[in-house]
């Protein structure tokens, strides 16, 4: 009997109107347009305003979208994973607050906490339901709100991140396409480099935490850059070795987008050149699980049936890992 795989049958992402461009933050922090495009490539990033808007809105938006595009009921969906570290709240989970949003009545529905690795560990497990035979059609959507856990005083974050959301539809195939092969990596020691201090039961809300703006995303940048850089890059050149694959052989790097630094670093160690590398940092900054989906939208008219996609992430955790993916339709016949 043949193996069946998980392939993506269809993707599409959104993220808010509103551009917080360099210039404005030039106007909020110290900061430059030229110290954030040498040190980082981002232009601009998006931002969810309103009250009572949360990384739910953003996921639900991106799978509306996907199942008007996909010609996909909602009744017909059967699995819905979220990858997010910013939920709407504690519990429920978003993925299933998503699921109400866009009227997915018969899933069942849970959230993956994996940082900057989220979607490639949700996709994994998406695809894994559907090679066991039972499941036909798995929706997995990356979302993160990372404006409300963003301290807009601090210049050595605030610039870096952006609200988005990107979602696809996971169907099966016996043929030799979708989710071929991954390797996935936590180190939790690495948590001291990259956190929220307070908020969760080991230092609960409180006024005092509030204070001292213990809410927001904590990163010591250099120190998570050197782990990123050289870790993205091993695990990419890992899968490709692993598959025997060379770079001839790869259409796409699909990278996680933090640092445009270590997205041409990932690139090198693969021997790609840069046009086979999707790049989108400069238009959003970093939406943490929303990133990689948010490329393969973007680029989504360029990707050809049979295409072998190269994605990476590094993130907070320490999480990383790769997947190798063989792109299973052209755009222009959907
Ligand atoms: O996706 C989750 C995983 N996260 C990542 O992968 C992020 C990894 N880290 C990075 O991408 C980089 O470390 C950053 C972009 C966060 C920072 O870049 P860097 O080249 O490592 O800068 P740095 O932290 O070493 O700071 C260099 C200088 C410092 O000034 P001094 O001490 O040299 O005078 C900073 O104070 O740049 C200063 N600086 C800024 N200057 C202008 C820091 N932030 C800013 C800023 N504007 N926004």
């Amino acid at each position: 009997m043949k193996k069946i795989r998980a392939a993506i049958t269809g993707i599409h992402s959104w993220v808010p109107e509103y551009r917080l461009t360099n210039f404005e933050l030039s106007k909020m922090v110290d900061t430059s347009d030229e110290w954030i495009m040498q040190r980082v490539g981002i232009k601009e990033r998006r931002i969810l305003k309103g009250e009572g808007l949360g990384s739910s809105d953003l996921g639900a938006n991106a799978v509306i979208g996907l199942l008007e595009k996909t010609k996909t009921s909602p009744d017909e969906i059967e699995l819905l994973i979220c990858a997010t570290i910013t939920p709407d709240m504690f519990f429920p989970a978003t993925a299933n607050i998503i699921s109400d949003k866009a009227g997915i009545k018969n899933a069942f529905s849970f959230d993956i906490g994996a940082a900057c690795s989220g979607f490639l560990f949700a996709l994994q497990t998406g695809a894994a339901y559907v090679e066991t035979g039972k499941f036909k059609k798995v929706i997995v959507v990356g979302a993160d709100k990372m404006s409300s856990i963003t301290d807009y005083t601090d210049r050595t974050t605030c610039p870096l991140f952006g609200d988005g959301a990107g979602a696809v539809l996971l169907e099966p195939t016996s043929e030799e396409y979708g989710v071929m092969d991954y390797i996935f990596h936590t180190d939790g020691s690495g948590r001291k480099y990259l956190h929220m201090k307070a908020g969760g039961s080991i230092r609960p809300a409180s006024h005092e935490t509030v204070d001292a703006k213990e809410h927001y995303i904590y990163q010591e940048g250099q120190s998570v850059f050197k782990f990123a850089v050289v870790n993205m890059a091993d695990v990419a050149a890992e899968i490709m070795e692993r598959n025997n694959l060379k770079a001839d052989d790869i259409a796409w790097l699909v990278p996680h987008q933090a640092n445009l630094r270590i997205i041409d670093a990932t690139g090198r160690r693969m021997g790609l050149p840069p046009e086979k590398v999707m790049i989108n940092i400069q238009n959003y900054g970093n939406t943490t699980a929303a990133t990689i989906p948010l490329c393969l939208s973007d680029y989504e008219s360029h990707l050809k049936k049979g295409d072998k996609l190269i994605l990476a992430a590094f993130g907070g955790g320490f999480t990383w890992g790769s997947i190798y993916l063989k792109w299973a339709y052209d755009p222009e016949k959907k």
